[in-house]
């Protein structure tokens, strides 16, 4: 099997994208199970599920006058 070389995209105003990352940890060192072989993390802090994005960026910057 081969293994996808693991990114992050940096989304302007929004998530982190990560793609090909099978291992994930909190700040504690505990073990999050990545849901999906892409996932978004929340980088906003106004997310309802953390530490995935849940769209609610788009609120968050609408607020402050951006296209969000
Ligand atoms: S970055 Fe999408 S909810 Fe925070």
């Amino acid at each position: 099997m081969q293994h996808e070389t693991p990114t992050i995209t940096v989304c302007p105003d929004g998530p982190l994208l990560v793609r090909g990352v099978t291992e994930l940890v909190d700040a504690d060192g505990n073990r999050i199970e990545p849901r999906r072989r892409t996932f978004a993390l929340c980088r906003c802090g106004a997310t309802g599920i953390p530490p995935w994005c849940d769209g609610t960026h788009k609120l968050v910057t609408r607020a402050r006058g951006g296209d969000g």
